[in-house]
């Protein structure tokens, strides 16, 4: 697969094989999602494997599909406030090429809010100089959705004099 097809192929998968992802694989792409663009190079992302006592205690309305793998992603403050919001950008950026380093090698993900409220924070373990990126449920597809519609690019599109 291209990266093009990649990008536009991708889907939240929300159900899941219980077959399990090889380590190695995983780490693989977290290797390649770590060249993500980050200002002053300060690399702000942090990866915590989730397991079976912390996921319980999360207690997800579908436990994340029955997804083998969580992952949490979080992002280091910087210096200031906007380091603080560039190091979050950055941790997306390292996020998504995660999730498309995953699609490429077949396998899908579902990116979570969960981590937003300060329970699951704390469940988490989440330091308070760090943002939680998100949640990555991680797995091999039961399920592949159709896309969802995307308005036309055309529209988000403004020519500045
Ligand atoms: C920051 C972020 C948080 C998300 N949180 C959730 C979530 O809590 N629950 C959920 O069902 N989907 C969540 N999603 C996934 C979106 O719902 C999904 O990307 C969107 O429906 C488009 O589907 P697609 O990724 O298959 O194109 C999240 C996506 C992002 C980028």
């Amino acid at each position: 697969m291209n990266v093009l097809d990649v990008i536009k192929n991708r889907r939240t998968i929300k159900k899941f094989k219980t077959d399990a992802v090889p380590l190695d694989l995983i780490y693989s792409w977290l290797e390649a999602a770590k060249m993500a663009p980050n200002h002053r190079m300060t690399e702000p992302w942090e990866v915590y494997f989730i397991g079976p006592e912390t996921r319980a205690k999360l207690n997800h309305k579908t436990d994340f599909g029955n997804a083998p793998v969580l992952i949490a992603v979080i992002s280091k403050h910087g210096a200031s406030a906007i380091e603080k919001e560039e190091n979050a950008l950055a941790t997306a950026c390292f996020v998504q090429n995660f999730n498309l380093a995953a699609w490429a090698g077949g396998v899908g993900t579902f990116w979570s809010s969960i981590g937003v409220t300060a329970k699951n924070q704390e469940i988490l373990g989440v330091p308070e100089n760090y943002d939680l990126i998100g949640v990555l449920a991680i797995g091999f597809p039961e399920l592949i959705p159709d896309p969802k519609p995307r308005t036309s690019i055309m529209n988000k599109i403004k020519n500045l004099p």
